[in-house]
């Protein structure tokens, strides 16, 4: 029987990214398969984020809580950014974990294991080996018809509130040919849509080619019309950009690529220019608002998606309305807003702070209703029209997956270019295929809709 590896997933999507290349590497030297049940497991791995402290606190408390499996003989690992941020230290908190290891180290995994059976003892790797991880990945086994590809590592933007740069090191960027050569592979198993993943994908910069590293460099723009070029992908996403390389040549790249999704996740932090110069985020309000009116001029149906963060030190009232109203402008769609978490080795972590936490609190939820206030409006903007949903799979009612039937008709899930799930009734072949729907019904969560025409490959005569 394979032996089993359960991994518990914390932070951002280069994270579950991460996650996914720990079972390729487990799966290709030791046969491991991934469990959902961490009792059945030989190898408990936790991935964690230490972008906010209760992220980091939550990961000793789940380490306590599966302490007792090591009667067993379990192995316990600890991976991700409170790794690298921690390394030894989490071995001396934490005695009966077995693993430390950092994002960059990962492809290490089945050395690590080998060494602690031969030594008995912990063994900790959180060096930032450059971009060797990728070279020593074995090929993705793909489940579904959409997928993630790193393109980068690491941040060099070092913003005042944030660990990134200290966990996952300086940006570097994974050469343009190993980049296409990964998603024609994923193309050819099915995949239909992309999303290329790093801190700050608009920063990725790489030669033509390997073999001429000191000519012409090509730039994300470049990158984004090869990946458009590979037969089979249908659609482009990235994650996450940032305004300060929001170049107008990406901007043009909207009106080439018709593959690119009229969905960005584009994160602007605050809405006042103090504020925003005491992150060192490099870019005022007014620069932001020129670089959506300018996608919008291309892409009139560009929705945007952003992160904000309250509360940080020295934010006054007029501060956090500057921030509303930028919301409200914008017209920012779902979004992601934190209260600011000082984290130790970052400069605004000595920064004085005298705004009550209640303030905060208030704060955060005049931001959150703002944004739902706006989803609500595009979702029931939505109704009536058609829009393009690459079908994921059955849908899910109370998280559970319904049944698929493989004749007849069932309840399926697909998402729309700016991420909202639709449910409708179709046949199973649909999985996988894009396809027009007419919006009937907007809720919270989701939406309903009809299927339009079926795509020919799919052609049946009822559905
Ligand atoms: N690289 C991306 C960017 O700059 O937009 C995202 C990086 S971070 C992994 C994700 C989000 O966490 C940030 O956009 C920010 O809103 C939030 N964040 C980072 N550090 C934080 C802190 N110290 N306190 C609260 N939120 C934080
Ligand atoms: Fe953190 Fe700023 Fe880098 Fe984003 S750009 S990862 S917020 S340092
Ligand atoms: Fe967290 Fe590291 Fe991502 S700190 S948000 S897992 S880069």
């Amino acid at each position: 029987m394979s032996k089993k590896v359960f991994i518990k997933t914390f932070g951002c999507q280069m994270n579950v990214y991460d996650s996914d290349k720990m079972v390729d590497v487990l799966r290709a030297a030791e046969g491991y398969e991934r469990t959902d049940d961490v009792e059945q497991a030989d190898l408990v791995l936790f991935n964690t984020c230490s972008v906010r402290e209760k992220a980091q606190e939550k990961v000793f408390s789940d380490l306590g809580r599966v302490k007792h499996l090591k009667e067993r003989g379990v192995l316990i690992g600890v991976g991700g950014c409170v790794a690298s941020q921690e390394g030894e230290a989490i071995v001396q908190r934490a005695p009966y974990v077995d693993l430390v290891f950092g994002p960059q180290t990962l492809h290490r995994l089945p050395q690590m294991i080998e060494q602690q059976r031969l030594q008995r003892r912990a063994q900790v790797d959180i060096r930032f080996p450059e971009i060797e991880k990728f070279d020593h990945l074995p090929p993705a086994r793909v489940e579904g018809a959409t997928a993630f590809v790193s393109i980068m590592e690491g941040c060099s933007k070092y913003c005042s509130y944030c660990v990134v740069p200290y966990t996952r090191g300086e940006e570097v960027s994974r050469p343009l040919e190993d980049v296409l050569v990964e998603v024609a592979g994923l193309a050819e198993q099915g995949v239909r849509e992309v999303t290329l993943l790093g801190q700050n994908v608009n920063a990725w910069r790489a030669p033509m080619s390997r073999e001429q590293s000191d000519g012409e460099l090509a730039d994300f723009a470049l990158l984004l019309e090869y990946v458009s070029d590979i037969p089979g992908i249908e659609r482009i996403r990235y994650t996450t950009s940032h305004p300060n390389e929001f170049t107008p040549r990406l901007i043009a790249a909207y009106e080439r690529l018709p593959k690119l999704v009229s969905h960005l996740h584009l994160p602007v932090q605050h809405g006042s220019d103090r504020i925003l110069m005491a992150m060192k985020r490099g870019y005022t309000a007014m620069e932001y608002r020129s670089i959506v009116k300018r996608l919008r001029a291309v892409r009139p149906d560009m929705a945007i998606s952003s992160d904000f963060i309250v509360g940080f030190p020295g934010e006054t009232d007029e501060d956090a309305e500057q921030l509303i109203r930028l919301i409200e402008d914008v017209g920012f769609d779902n979004s992601f807003s934190f209260i600011f978490s000082p984290r130790p080795g970052t400069p605004a972590a000595n920064l004085s702070d005298d705004t009550p936490h209640a303030v905060k609190l208030a704060r955060l939820q005049r931001v959150q209703q703002t944004i739902d206030a706006n989803m609500r409006r595009i979702s029931d903007a939505m109704v009536g029209q058609t829009h393009r949903i690459l079908v994921e799979g059955p849908a899910r009612r109370a998280g559970v997956a319904l049944p698929l039937k493989a004749s007849g008709l069932s309840e399926l899930m697909g998402r729309t270019e700016c991420n909202r799930a639709v449910n409708f009734l179709g046949t199973s072949r649909l999985v996988g295929q894009l396809l027009d729907v007419r919006i009937t019904e907007s809720f919270s969560h989701s939406l309903r809709g009809e299927v339009q025409v079926e795509p020919a490959s799919a052609a049946v005569s009822t559905i």
